[in-house]
C-alpha cells in the first residue's frame, strides 16, 4: 500500500449526521437558493446568503475536459484500477464501494490536461501532493461526509469527474443546517477552497439519494482524479 492512500484512509473518518436529509427535503419545498452567476446553477443551499458567502470558494468548471481527454485518462487509468477489487464492507472507512490508487507519472495528453488543473485551482507557487489521487466509485458507491486531513492536505481540493454525474454535499461541520450541494457534471472540475475544505464536510451521494435541487440525477460508476496542496 502506497502511503498516500494510507494517509488517506486513516484520515476520511465518517462524520455522522442523522437529520441533514429530512432538513433537506423541507428546504426543498420552500424552493432552494441558487447561485446566478454562472450559465447554468451548479450550486444550490442552505440559504442564499450561504450560496453567496462560500460561492467564492467553490467552483464546479463544466466541460473541463473533452470526451476524447476523457477517454484517454480512461485508457491510462483502467488497466491498473482492473487489477484491484471494490472494497464495500469497511464499515469505519468514509468511503464505500471503491478502489483507489495514486499515479505520480502520466502520459503527455494527462499530463497537459492535469497542469491545466493546477493552473486554475491552486495558487502559483503552492508545493502540491506529488502524486495524483485516484478514486473509482462502484455504481453503488459513495462517499461518506468527512473533512480530508488538516495534517496531510493544504487549502485546495481539485477533482475531475470521469464516466458519471454526481452530487456532493457540503455540510458544515458546526451548523448541520447549513449545506451546499454541488452538481459536477461528468467531465467537469470542481474545486474547493479555505472554509469549504476546512469547514464543511464533503460527500458524493449515493446512487439512490442522488438528487439536485429536485432533479434525478444517476449516479453511474465514477472515477474522480484529485489533485490536492501541501499545508502550510
Ligand atoms: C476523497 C474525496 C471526492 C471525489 O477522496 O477524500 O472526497 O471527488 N473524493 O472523489
Ligand atoms: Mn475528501
Amino acid at each position: 500500500m502506497k502511503p498516500l492512500l494510507e494517509v488517506l484512509k486513516r484520515i476520511r473518518k465518517p462524520a455522522v449526521y442523522t437529520s441533514h436529509q429530512r432538513r433537506l427535503s423541507s428546504c426543498a419545498s420552500s424552493g432552494l437558493l441558487t447561485l446566478p452567476i454562472r450559465d447554468e446553477a451548479l450550486i444550490v443551499g442552505s440559504s442564499r446568503e450561504l450560496v453567496q458567502r462560500l460561492g467564492s470558494q467553490v467552483e464546479v468548471k463544466t466541460g473541463f475536459i473533452t470526451e476524447e481527454e476523457e477517454g484517454v485518462f480512461l485508457a491510462e487509468l483502467e488497466p491498473g484500477l482492473k487489477k484491484k477489487r471494490y472494497e464495500f464492507d469497511h464499515w469505519d472507512d468514509a468511503i464505500h464501494g471503491y478502489r483507489e490508487t495514486e499515479r505520480a507519472k502520466w502520459g503527455a495528453k494527462c499530463e497537459e490536461v492535469l497542469s491545466r488543473v493546477r493552473s486554475v485551482a491552486f495558487p502559483e507557487g503552492s508545493p502540491l501532493l506529488g502524486p495524483v489521487h485516484i478514486l473509482d466509485l462502484d455504481k453503488t458507491g459513495y462517499i461518506k461526509p468527512h473533512i480530508d486531513s488538516v495534517k496531510f492536505c493544504g487549502s485546495t481540493i481539485a477533482g475531475l469527474s470521469l464516466l458519471s454525474d454526481s452530487i456532493m454535499r457540503l455540510v458544515k461541520e458546526d451548523a448541520t443546517n447549513e449545506w451546499l450541494d454541488l452538481l459536477l457534471p461528468r467531465r467537469s472540475l470542481y474545486i474547493l477552497r479555505d472554509q469549504a475544505r476546512f469547514n464543511f464536510t464533503h460527500q458524493i451521494l449515493k446512487d439512490d439519494e442522488s438528487v439536485f435541487n429536485g432533479q434525478r440525477v444517476p449516479r453511474l460508476r465514477r472515477i474522480s482524479v484529485i489533485c490536492r496542496n501541501l499545508p502550510m
